[in-house]
């Protein structure tokens, strides 16, 4: 195969799986290698196309940062054929990769701002791209809040990276779930309730909201009245997706392909389809 055929968009990599863990009941992490291949060369907040033959194709956010070299991360949260028959997989199997693709998080226009990032459930898997990429070059950006919340203590994801960075004084971090349970002696409420106890200055922060979608209204209208800019705040949209290129139409919102043109939006570019967040 001649070279700009291996780049082409639709062309299948073998994938090598390194490693898996459990994470929760529902979400089994992956590190991969492409053999052959030094990087995936993503931006925090693209995601793969994954298959297995004879089964599908899904879309999945790389949860790494590209400041992690020799393997890539995955989160599969198990939904049905795609993520059900990768959860059967472990270590020395493989898996097809397309991508990366879409357009990620503008880690440029982040630099020497303040950081507000607030993900809920799945959202954190790309938003933990993101976050490890910025502590990882952490005298580029300003102060740092991170707000994390979930269903349930059970469903929290990336557990130990999150007490680690809770003992960090340079940033700020705090979480919530939805509903307890026994032994969790953190917070409990809808991640709006983590907002107030923010101080942030608006013209100076960049807010970035990954989640699920009746997410986004609420802790837009939060930001909003914090007078955070409509450029200043950062979304990640999923839609169901099959070509993963701007092909096929499947991922349309309004004059947009979610898989090419995002899935990363600011509010102002959205806002006229605020029926799409
Ligand atoms: C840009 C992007 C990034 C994503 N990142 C991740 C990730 O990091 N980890 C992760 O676990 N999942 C992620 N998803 C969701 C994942 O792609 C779907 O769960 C997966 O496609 C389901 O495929 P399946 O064959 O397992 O399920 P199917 O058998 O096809 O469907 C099972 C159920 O999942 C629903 N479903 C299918 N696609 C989607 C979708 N795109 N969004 C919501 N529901 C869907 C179906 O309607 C059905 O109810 C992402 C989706 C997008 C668009
Ligand atoms: S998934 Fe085909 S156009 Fe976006």
């Amino acid at each position: 195969m001649t070279q700009s055929l291996l780049d082409s968009p639709y062309v299948v990599k073998a994938g090598k799986i390194l490693n898996t863990k459990e994470m929760t009941n529902l979400e089994k992490y992956f590190a991969i290698e492409l053999p052959g291949q030094e990087d995936l060369a993503h931006d925090p907040g693209q995601f793969v196309m994954v298959s297995l033959p004879g089964v599908g194709e899904a879309p999945i956010s790389v949860s790494s940062s590209p400041t992690k070299k020799g393997s890539f991360e995955l989160v599969v949260r198990r939904a049905g054929s795609v993520t059900g028959a990768m959860h059967k997989l472990g270590a020395g199997d493989t898996v097809g990769i397309r991508g990366p693709f879409g357009r990620g998080f503008p880690t440029k226009m982040l630099e020497g701002f303040d950081l507000l990032f607030i993900g809920g459930g799945c959202g954190n898997i790309p938003l933990h791209s993101l976050i490890t990429f910025v502590l990882d070059n952490r005298s580029r950006f300003g102060k740092i809040n991170i707000l994390l919340g979930c269903k349930t203590p059970e469903t929290r994801l990336f557990v130990d990276e999150l007490t680690q960075w809770e003992q960090r004084s340079d940033i700020f971090v705090d979480s919530t779930v939805d509903q307890a349970g026994p032994g969790w002696k953190g917070k409990v409420g809808l991640i709006t309730s983590l907002i107030p106890g923010v101080k942030i200055d608006p013209k100076r922060t960049y807010a970035v909201i990954v989640g699920p979608p009746i997410m986004y209204k609420f802790v837009i209208q939060e930001l909003l009245k914090r007078e955070i800019p409509d450029s200043q705040i950062v979304v990640s949209l999923e839609r169901h997706m099959k070509c993963g290129v701007g092909k096929c139409g499947h991922c349309q919102i309004a004059q947009y392909y979610c898989c090419q043109d995002g899935p990363v939006f600011t509010y102002n570019e959205i806002r006229n389809n605020y029926e799409a967040l």
